[in-house]
């Protein structure tokens, strides 16, 4: 599509274990398994599924930090492994990753102006000190670290977990990127943290223009950020669609059981998701034909164990791989 900044087109991918002579296709990880999916300019595609589900797989292809087994993957109409070295370093500019942890993601000798001054570094040599710290201190305030010039020299162990992931998106946002694939950037923090920082996420899309690729396990927090939802199984895309049309008009049997999965404010109820098994895992590594959502779905019919349902668009914009809506 015409709109879309990022495209993945029927890519795959394969994880091997082990290696050499021990290498076997017993230990085949099919993690994405002819995945389409864009992101289209301006929007937050909040990405869920469970864990295993192949969401971090899908977010590290998109951001070439990862190769692919086949299919296309284009960012502004250009083949991302088809880049030249001139185009990979304006990709890089252009494009960033928020972790899920900061613990790890921030580097521990490094002072916070320093953290998030090194790509004005690197991509803007032209800027002077004064001007970078400016800059710097101006996006700590934006996400919530303010006054700036109490953070700017401490080092990552002096601050507390939310302030660390603060500082990652900072790090992530200095250089005005046009795309951010988020995993899970906030599902290690109390809930009112949580709520701020997505918050301020939600504010600097509407100040600065740029298109993210929300990765959680929570479907919950997908609606709140997202424009619109795609849910993955086992490797696969089966529904996406607006996020308003996925959480009150779910259509694949697993999506309705993520969002049953979601304590209820008023009953605090939540229905259990059988978790998938080594066994859901090997059927779909070694090709099963059929669908991969057949060993846990209530509505299985004879089809489904034969044949691999395709996405198709049952409403405007609201894709759906399950017979139930052929
Ligand atoms: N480097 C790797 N080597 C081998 N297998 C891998 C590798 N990375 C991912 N996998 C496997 O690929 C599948 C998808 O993994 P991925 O990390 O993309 O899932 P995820 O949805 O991000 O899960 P989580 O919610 O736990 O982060 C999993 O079975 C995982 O074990
Ligand atoms: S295709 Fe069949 S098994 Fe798969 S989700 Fe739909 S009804 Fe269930
Ligand atoms: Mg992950």
């Amino acid at each position: 599509m015409e709109d879309e900044i990022i495209a993945l087109r029927k890519v795959t991918k394969d994880f091997r274990g082990g290696s050499g002579l021990t290498r076997s296709k017993q230990s085949l990880t099919r993690a994405m398994d002819k995945v389409t999916i864009g992101v289209k300019r301006g929007e937050f595609l909040g990405l869920v599924g469970e864990s295993g589900s192949g969401k971090t797989t899908v977010g590290l292809a998109m951001l070439k930090l990862l190769d692919v087994d086949s299919g296309s993957i284009m960012y502004e109409g250009r083949d991302i492994n088809r880049m030249s070295r001139r185009e990979t370093r304006d990709f890089r500019m252009k494009t960033q990753m928020i972790f899920q942890d900061p613990y790890e993601s921030l580097n521990p000798s490094l002072s916070i102006f320093k953290t998030v001054s090194t790509s004005l570094d690197v991509f803007r040599k032209e800027i002077d000190e004064d001007e970078k710290l400016r800059i710097v201190s101006t996006m700590l305030s934006i996400l919530g670290l303010d006054p700036a010039e109490d953070f700017l020299f401490k080092l990552p162990r002096q601050l507390s977990g939310g302030q660390r992931q603060r500082i990652a998106i900072a790090r992530a946002m200095i250089l005005d990127p046009e795309f951010i694939v988020a995993d899970e950037a906030v599902s290690m923090l109390d809930v009112s943290i949580r709520a701020d920082i997505l918050n301020r996420l939600i504010d600097l899309k509407n100040r600065r223009d740029f298109s993210m690729l929300f990765i959680t396990h929570d479907i919950a927090v997908a609606r709140y950020v997202s424009d619109r939802i795609a849910v993955m199984h086992l490797g696969q895309l089966v529904e996406s669609g607006e996020g308003d049309s996925i959480i009150n008009s779910p259509l694949h049997p697993y999506t309705q059981i993520l969002i049953n999965a979601v304590p209820s404010s008023e009953d605090g109820n939540a229905a259990k998701l059988i978790p998938f098994t080594q066994g859901d895992w090997e059927k779909v590594n070694r090709g099963y034909p059929g669908c991969s959502f057949v060993d846990r779905c209530p509505f299985v019919m004879d089809k489904c164990r034969r044949v691999r349902p395709e996405l198709v668009e049952k409403s405007p914009g609201h894709f759906v791989a399950c017979f139930l809506y052929e």
